[in-house]
């Protein structure tokens, strides 16, 4: 976000200045224009996904209502992923979100155990995953203030991530440091590719230990995995990893981040949820539905086919904007409305269909453990009075910072 320009004017903003700005573009105020969108032009059509490596001459398509979103995510007949691998792909290497049909259900029939945070650790991968909360609030709870953003939701998913790997928690750092790089891949090519071949150095011979010398980690468990004879190579492994780091450190953190705004800007549920721990799984699945950590999802078109009578050529780029699907009033009473006690939640943050996220559980357990840990350990959470947060971003969504004073508890 630090290349990104300084002054935007969002009072006068429209979808296509939004879209020139980019998939990280540092704006706030967004739903307004998805209300516009959704009301007056569902289907429209823009150069986004076209310039983003699209064949030349094809046209390219944003939806905002949740039934066309939903559609769309649902259609693997009609729609492929193969976007996803010539835009993040060339970061990656062959991931899951970028393949169709029974290539994806391979690697996915493959992958999804190694992801049950049970077949991970057994019983005491929660006490794993509070220790890597614990140790990081640890880190700043002397200081009495902290930017919650910076100094937890950003560290510890990446932390969570380093032991699910069984790698050495020294190595963080510099995980920690190709995590955001790689987050910066489209801001920065360079620096996202640069960091996509340091990761790919540094896990190969991992991944190549681990072959010889198994654990109980993932990579062990993704070497082992095993269907109708075929096993994923090491570059197939490491590509994976990589899509674990950007899932680690652009995802968790914002929804982290977006939950701890919302509490620190509503003292009365901050208190509700304190006293009341079972609330947290409301306030996460609220949280997925109201500011959407992942914004856009990317698909193709396969055939000539239609969105709510609009045709769309063969060839078509369709970005589904879930977050603006997610506040779609013909699906949720008063979207704008943060509601811990919304009945019939069917966000669709975590995608749908056969893409649906693989590491929804885990993402799930993480923001349990966060938000139980941040609550024991920290009384009297307040903001900086004067140092405003905003939550801001178009593909991937979250605050901008969140300085806080406290005390210990
Ligand atoms: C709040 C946190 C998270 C959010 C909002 C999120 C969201 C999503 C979404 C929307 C998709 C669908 C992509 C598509 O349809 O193109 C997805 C896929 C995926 N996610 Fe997550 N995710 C989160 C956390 C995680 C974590 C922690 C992991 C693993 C460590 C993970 C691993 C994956 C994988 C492997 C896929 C690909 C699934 C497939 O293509 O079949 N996610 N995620």
């Amino acid at each position: 976000m630090e290349n990104a320009p300084a002054e935007i004017c969002e009072d006068t903003l429209d979808i296509q200045t939004l879209l020139n700005l980019g998939p990280m573009a540092p704006v706030s105020n967004t739903h307004a224009i998805y209300a516009g969108l959704r009301r007056d032009h569902p289907v429209y059509e823009t150069t986004l996904a076209a310039d983003l490596n699209s064949p030349d001459g094809n046209r390219s398509f944003l939806i905002t209502r949740y039934a066309d979103v939903k559609g769309v995510l649902r259609d693997d007949k009609h729609y492929s992923s193969d976007i996803n691998q010539r835009t993040m792909g060339v970061v990656m290497g062959p991931t899951l979100v970028g393949m169709d049909g029974r290539e994806h259900l391979k690697h996915r029939t493959l992958i999804t155990p190694s992801m049950t945070p049970r077949a991970l650790k057994g019983d005491s991968f929660r006490d794993v995953v509070r220790k890597t909360a614990e140790d990081t609030i640890d880190s700043f709870i002397e200081e009495g203030a902290a930017d919650l953003h910076h100094d937890f939701c950003f560290k510890y998913p990446l932390a969570v991530f380093v032991s699910l790997l069984g790698l050495p928690s020294d190595h963080l750092d510099r995980v920690h440091r190709w995590g955001i790089d790689l987050c910066l891949v489209a801001f920065d090519p360079a620096k996202g590719i640069s960091a996509a071949e340091k990761l790919l150095d540094y896990l190969t011979p991992i991944v190549q230990a681990k072959r010889n010398e198994p654990g109980s980690d993932m990579i062990s468990m993704l070497i082992a995995a095993e269907i109708d004879g075929e096993k994923l190579s090491d570059f197939e492994v490491v590509s994976f990893l990589r899509l674990l780091v950007l899932a680690g450190a652009e995802t968790t953190n914002h929804l982290l981040g977006t939950a701890c705004y919302v509490l620190l800007h509503n003292h009365a549920l901050m208190e509700r949820v304190r006293s009341d721990r079972t609330l947290i799984t409301a306030l996460f699945h609220e949280v997925m539905r109201w500011e959407s950590p992942i914004g856009t999802l990317m698909r193709e078109a396969n055939s000539d086919t239609q969105i709510a009578g609009v045709d769309i050529p063969k060839g078509s780029g369709v970005l589904c904007q879930v977050g603006a699907a997610n506040r779609d009033e013909r699906q949720f009473k008063d979207p704008d409305v943060f509601d811990i006690d919304r009945e019939d939640n069917e966000h669709i943050g975590f995608g749908y269909g056969r893409h649906y996220c693989a590491g929804s559980h885990l993402a799930k357990l993480e923001a349990e453990v966060a938000l139980n840990t941040l609550l024991d350990r920290l009384q009297d959470i307040k903001p900086v009075a004067g140092k405003s947060s905003r939550i801001i971003g178009f593909s991937f969504r979250g605050p901008d910072n969140l300085p806080v004073t406290f005390n210990a508890a």
